[in-house]
């Protein structure tokens, strides 16, 4: 079986667990391209791939683009691909809207991120790619065995709560809007979100045949680290320049079954990411970070210091719940495995394109609701 030819466009963390993931797969990555001609020579040299100083350049030598870059890169790599007629896997946020909050209103946001993401339906339903959206959370080995449950017994879920936060991210460009399209909302609550209107959407396939969609969202966005009145310690990142450290957005679907998701850079200890759901005949906990698997005593901070043992730790020392390997709990090594095995077979991937757009747009209509103090704003239909 001839290996699918994987270029991946970046060079840095999420390139990296990326090219490690396809370990084992009838794919391969052979290509790199990013900004920085040292950074993607380095990578290519390290992992025996060639180096293209464009996107442009690498389609033409690639089967799969892996875009890895910043947000605001990911609608024009998707065009650039679909043209070429190569698949797409893309980063999370799917997309966003990369104007300054202080130029343009939520509702702007809004209307201007569902005409891109309408465009870009169309370029792909056109072009015949396939696109697989790398949501991890959809793939991590708990939600999926919660869909299993779903389905199984045709359960309906009721309400569900969810969260993902750490004590910030390692990104420079996070933290501006410009750069990342908001802040916590979208660069971290879109995994739980992702999880919730996943959920909900299998459900309503197993129930009536049709995804139980998206209606409605409350949300609350708060700079808990700009408060004049927060004391610093020095345990948690601090230099948000215009977007939230905070948010909280409750989503009303279709059915008038409701979610509520957290998110947050304000949160010590390493990630806290879970999925719990109450439904009409179970209730599971899903847990994505940490799982226990492995509970490991280190006496020092000295004994493990250059090891990685749990996301987002700051301390190896004393009780920790280490990760077996990165990427097994939280579903990016079975993101991989999905979508490779999906473009060889032209089917859809698990997490595919229109998931993508409904995370999108309840996370921008989140935004107007929040820039409301939390009026209900309706999440639109494209
Ligand atoms: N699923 C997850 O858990 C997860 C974790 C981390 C990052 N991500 C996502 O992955 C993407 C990349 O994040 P990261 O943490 O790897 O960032 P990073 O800063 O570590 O790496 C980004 C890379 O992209 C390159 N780059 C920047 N702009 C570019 C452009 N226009 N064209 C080509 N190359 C460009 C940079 O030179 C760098 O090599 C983001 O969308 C982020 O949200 C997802």
């Amino acid at each position: 079986m001839t290996p699918l030819r994987i270029g991946i466009a970046g060079s840095g963390f999420a390139a990296r667990f990326h090219h490690q993931n396809l370990r084992s797969l009838p794919a391969a990555t052979t290509a790199v391209t990013s900004l920085r001609p040292e950074s993607r020579e380095a990578f290519a040299r390290e992992f025996g791939v060639a180096a293209y100083a464009s996107v442009e350049e690498m389609l033409p030598h690639i089967d799969v683009l892996d875009i890895c870059t910043p947000p605001s890169s990911h609608a024009p790599y998707i065009r650039a691909a679909a043209q070429a007629g190569k698949h797409v896997i893309v980063e999370k946020p799917f997309h966003g809207f990369f104007g300054s909050p202080e130029t343009y209103s939520k509702e702007e946001m809004l209307a201007a991120v569902g005409d891109e993401l309408r465009a870009l339906r169309r370029t792909v339903a056109e072009s015949g790619i396939l696109l697989g959206y790398a949501e991890n959370y959809i793939y991590a080995p708990s939600i999926q065995r919660e869909r299993q449950l779903l389905e199984a017994t045709k359960a309906q879920i009721l309400r569900m709560t969810a969260e993902e936060s750490h004590r910030g991210s390692h990104s420079p460009f996070y933290g501006i809007w410009a750069e990342q399209g908001g802040g916590s909302l979208i660069g971290k609550g879109c995994h739980p979100l992702g999880g919730v209107l996943y959920l909900k959407r299998k459900e309503g396939l197993a129930r009536r045949g049709s995804p139980i969609r998206p209606a409605a969202v409350s949300c609350r966005t708060h700079s808990i680290t700009r408060n004049p009145l927060f004391e610093d310690r020095g345990y948690l990142r601090t230099d948000y320049q215009d977007t939230e450290d905070y948010a909280l957005i409750h989503v009303i679907f279709e059915d008038g079954m409701v979610a509520d998701v957290m998110t947050s850079e304000l949160v010590l200890g390493g990630v806290y990411d879970f999925v719990e759901v109450f439904a009409n005949n179970h209730r599971t906990r899903c847990h994505i970070q940490p799982v226990k698997v492995v509970d490991l005593y280190s006496p020092s901070h000295r004994e493990f210091a250059d090891l990685d043992l749990m996301e987002k730790i700051s301390s190896n020392e004393g009780w920790i719940p280490v990760y077996p390997e990165y990427g097994w709990s939280n579903g990016q090594y079975y993101e991989m495995r999905d979508f490779v095995h999906a473009f060889r077979e032209g089917r859809q991937p698990e997490c595919d394109l229109e998931l993508a757009i409904d995370i999108t747009l309840a996370i921008y209509a989140g935004y107007v609701s929040a820039s409301r103090k939390g009026a209900e704003v309706e999440v639109p239909r494209l």
